[in-house]
């Protein structure tokens, strides 16, 4: 699976994004150590802190089908002029899993930027934070 494959993955699942207030489609491909690719979509509520963002998607349909490790790449797609970086909360609930991850972020031209995980939340709290 090339970047560029994922990419595609993740442009695809914006058709089926869930965007009745922010008209904003977003789609997520996450690959798996194994060779699987998790996908997601953006997904939103009438009480919109409840909505639930197209990386956080795919990454609970992982580990929801026992895929909780190996993770090395996930492409984020957006239809805006900026790249598609994950929010706050989507870096720290894929740090639990993916400490080592490598995130395309690309914008709706299909250009992307990529960064580590890592870089995008430098000193992460994780599961060997707990002792
Ligand atoms: N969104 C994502 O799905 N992923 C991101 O990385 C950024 C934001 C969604 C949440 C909401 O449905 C819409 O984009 C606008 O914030």
């Amino acid at each position: 699976m090339t970047d560029q494959e994922l990419i595609q993955k993740a442009v695809e699942m914006q058709k089926f994004s869930y965007i009745p207030y922010s008209h904003f489609p977003v789609g997520a491909a996450l690959l798996c150590g194994d060779g699987r690719v998790f996908t997601g979509c953006n997904v939103e509520n009438a009480a919109y802190g409840s909505t639930i963002c197209a990386e956080r998607t795919a990454l609970v349909k992982a580990v929801s089908e026992g895929c909780t490790s190996g993770f090395t790449t996930l492409a984020i797609a957006g239809k805006g002029p900026d790249y598609c970086w994950p929010c706050g909360a989507c870096r720290q609930m894929l740090y639990e899993f993916a400490p080592d991850l490598l995130v395309l972020a690309v914008r709706g031209d299909g250009q992307f930027a990529q960064a580590a995980l890592r870089d995008l939340l430098p000193h992460g709290f994780g599961p060997d934070n707990l002792g």
